[in-house]
């Protein structure tokens, strides 16, 4: 496997094409503008230059690893890719028209992997053309830094398919833990309602923003509190986590809570818009409430 195709330049998608560069794979990276590859872009590169400061990789790696991206502007341009992961938005329609475009496109060989946090990869799989050959390839954010990817298959994914994604991964420095096809998978079936609870603890005040950060930084040595990392993860991926987990399980102690419905409805998304449990519009995060 040579090239990667990586659809959505968003905080994964750049995430990806970033460590798989990094890892001397081709990239071809794809969104719906070219406005937006571009921000995908400009992120990758501030990203490998703050790995270059902190010693991490040297300059020639950097430039290396900014070569070999290039900007696939149509689905297209992606077609000769050796493994395409998906890694758009956490909408499950949008995910399966991206599939009715690209599938076609794509040679028979090709595996397509999709990043997504919670969504059935059996369901996905039976939108494309080639079941046996899709998987759930799930990232942790931020990419270069998480060592993590959650490795899922649906019903149908082959056993060569499975290896190829494990071996990818490995090539990438990641590490990988196996969770079954259930909605969240491990990581967010565990994260999310801790992130919905300390949400629900602020609502009904039982602390501020700022207690239940420090509470869970000190207390219980969380690198972030959890309304900061429900920011950083953006309000709108945790709110559809949660549906995912409250309609699939259809269990009421997933319930979304109220206040995480309000943030998403007022667009304040967490860091993305500048705006969510805290303001980063200021020079330092200012909370909300
Ligand atoms: N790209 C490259 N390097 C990055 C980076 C990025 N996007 N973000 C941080 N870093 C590097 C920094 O340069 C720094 O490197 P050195 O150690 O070499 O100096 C290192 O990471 C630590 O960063 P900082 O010093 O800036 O800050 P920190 O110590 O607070 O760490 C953090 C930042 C790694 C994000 C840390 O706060 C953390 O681990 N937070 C929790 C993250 C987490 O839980 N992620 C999972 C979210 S859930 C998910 O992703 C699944 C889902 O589907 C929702």
């Amino acid at each position: 496997m040579s090239k990667i195709g990586v659809i959505g330049s968003g905080q994964m998608g750049n995430g990806i094409a970033h460590v798989s560069a990094l890892a001397g794979y081709e990239v071809l990276l794809h969104d719906l503008s070219e406005e937006r590859i571009n921000a995908g872009l400009a992120t990758i590169d501030g990203n490998l230059a703050r790995q270059v400061t902190s010693g991490r990789i040297n300059e020639q790696a950097r430039k290396d690893a900014v070569g070999r991206i290039k900007p696939a502007l149509t689905l297209d341009d992606v077609s000769d890719a050796d493994i395409v992961i998906e890694s758009a938005t956490e909408n499950e329609s949008v995910k399966r028209k991206i599939y009715t475009d690209l599938c076609p496109l794509l040679r028979a060989d090709t595996i397509l992997a999709t990043n997504t946090s919670s969504i059935s990869i059996t369901r996905l799989a039976a939108a494309t053309d080639r079941p046996e050959r899709f998987i759930g390839m799930h990232f942790m954010n931020p990419v270069p830094v998480m060592e993590l990817v959650e490795l899922v298959r649906g019903i149908a994914t082959d056993d060569s398919t499975f290896e190829t994604a494990k071996v990818f991964a490995q090539k990438l420095g990641k590490k990988t833990a196996v969770a079954e096809d259930f909605p969240a998978f491990i990581v967010n079936r565990i994260l999310l309602p801790m992130i919905n609870e300390a949400i629900y603890t602020l609502y009904e005040g039982v602390g501020t923003v700022d207690a239940i950060d420090m509470a869970m930084k000190l207390g219980a040595n969380h690198p972030m509190g959890p309304l900061q990392l429900a920011d950083f993860i953006g309000l709108d991926t945790c709110l559809s986590i949660m549906q995912v987990l409250y309609e699939g399980l259809a269990d009421s102690k997933y319930r979304p809570c109220p206040l995480l419905v309000k943030y998403v409805e007022a667009g304040w998304l967490g860091r993305k818009t500048g705006r969510g449990f805290y303001d980063y519009r200021g020079e330092e995060p200012v909370p909300t409430r």
